[in-house]
């Protein structure tokens, strides 16, 4: 299969759909890659690794978007590549279709096939292909949260860890999945007093046996919340109810009674936040105050790490893309149910039902569809 890797360009994408080292599988396997010259540069991967690792490099996107069968991206296309969409391609990447209805009719109208990386699905139910930006995002949710704690940069002038002789800081984390695990492990490395509060108890005890008992676990309730949130000097917002806001747990009225230069990380933000006080920022101004306490509430925070992203999300992808290689859409797709999953459009048609629900339009599962 020939197999194309443009260069992302919506704003602020600095990750890159596939790494030197995964190109090397591809070309060992038979298939042809074609990366756009520069592709990696913004995750610090150059020209020069994916030709030794056997990859051709295109001068022009619409080179690699013309040649190849199947595009692997990270970000939804942007509009100005729509030109290059043709029926038969398949484009495994981010989509989030849903609130995307021009996106949608673009793939359906040139019959492209869309495979979404955000809805396919493992065996336990859990989304593989976003849990490594969560981990991502909780590691670095503790890594911002110290350095904002400084003097300079606004904060109480804190150390995570203490000193001996001078207490850790206290970090609570609200939310005990993904990023809330990864958030407690870096801070108990720091040396940080760790409080996490969920509301699925049998989290809570899993994260009690994980650490050792070494952390505080919490129910979750709003009395607890207010409580928590007046001893803590940094707050990280981790919460999620799957295909929903994220519950506003954090009233105005708490953050006001807060420590002054205490800091809150609500990297809950992509779903509009668990601080009654967040709002998005991005990288350039990443954070404000309020009561003053500091917020940030960056929602793409993977992307100040590119590196580190590509990586994470490449080892993710990999086996699903492999699979989609070696054994074409339809088989892989038939084969592996939770990479069916991830098929959004097919033929112009759409094949994930809450994508079809919130367009209203019609679906098909893809069973529906082979052979038509
Ligand atoms: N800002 C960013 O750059 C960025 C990056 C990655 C992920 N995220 C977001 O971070 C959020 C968390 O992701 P995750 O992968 O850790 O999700 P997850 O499903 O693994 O964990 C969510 C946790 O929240 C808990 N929860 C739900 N309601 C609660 C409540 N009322 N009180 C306390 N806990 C409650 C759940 O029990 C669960 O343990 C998501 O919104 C995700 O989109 C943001």
């Amino acid at each position: 299969m020939v197999i194309g890797v443009p260069r992302e360009i919506k704003d602020h994408e600095t990750r890159v759909g596939l790494v030197p080292s995964a190109v090397a599988a591809l070309h060992e396997a038979g298939h042809t890659v074609l990366v756009e010259t520069k592709a990696g540069e913004a995750s610090t991967l150059h020209d020069e690794e994916y030709a030794h690792a056997g990859a051709r490099i295109v001068e022009k996107a619409s080179q690699v978007w013309s040649e190849a069968e199947l595009i692997v991206k990270v970000k939804e296309p942007q509009p100005a590549e729509y030109e290059f969409f043709r029926p038969g391609l398949v484009l495994f990447t981010y989509l989030h279709l849903a609130p995307l209805p021009e996106l949608t009719a673009q793939l359906l109208r040139y019959g492209v096939s869309g495979v979404a990386y955000e809805t396919i699905v493992e065996r336990d139910g859990s989304l593989p292909l976003l849990t490594p930006m969560s981990e991502v995002a909780g590691r670095m949710s503790v890594q911002v949260g110290a350095q904002y704690l400084e003097r300079p940069m606004g904060g109480r002038g804190i150390l995570l860890g203490g000193v001996p002789g001078v207490a850790p800081a206290n970090v609570a984390i609200i939310g005990g999945g993904v990023v809330g695990t990864n958030a407690a492990k870096i801070a108990h490395g720091m040396g940080a007093h760790v409080t996490i509060i969920d509301k699925n108890l049998n989290r809570l005890r899993e994260l009690d046996d994980i650490f050792n008992g070494m952390i505080v676990t919490l129910a979750s309730n709003t009395y607890t919340i207010a409580e928590t949130l007046r001893l803590a000097d940094l707050v990280i917002g981790g919460v999620l109810i799957p295909g929903a806001a994220a519950p506003k747990l954090v009233r105005r009225d708490m953050i006001s009674k807060m420590k002054r230069g205490s800091v809150v990380v609500d990297v809950a933000i992509d779903q509009g936040g668990c601080f009654e006080t967040s709002h998005a920022t991005t990288h350039t101004n990443p954070i404000y105050f309020v009561d003053n306490v500091l917020h940030y509430c960056v929602s793409n925070m993977p992307a100040a790490v590119p590196h580190t992203s590509t990586f994470a999300l490449t080892n993710a992808t990999f086996p699903y893309l492999q699979a989609l290689a070696s054994k074409g859409l339809e088989r892989a797709c038939t084969e592996h149910p939770g990479l069916g999953a991830g098929l959004n459009t097919y033929r112009g048609e759409v094949t994930y039902q809450a994508v079809a629900e919130s367009q209203g339009l019609p679906w098909k599962p893809l069973s529906a569809l082979i052979g038509k």
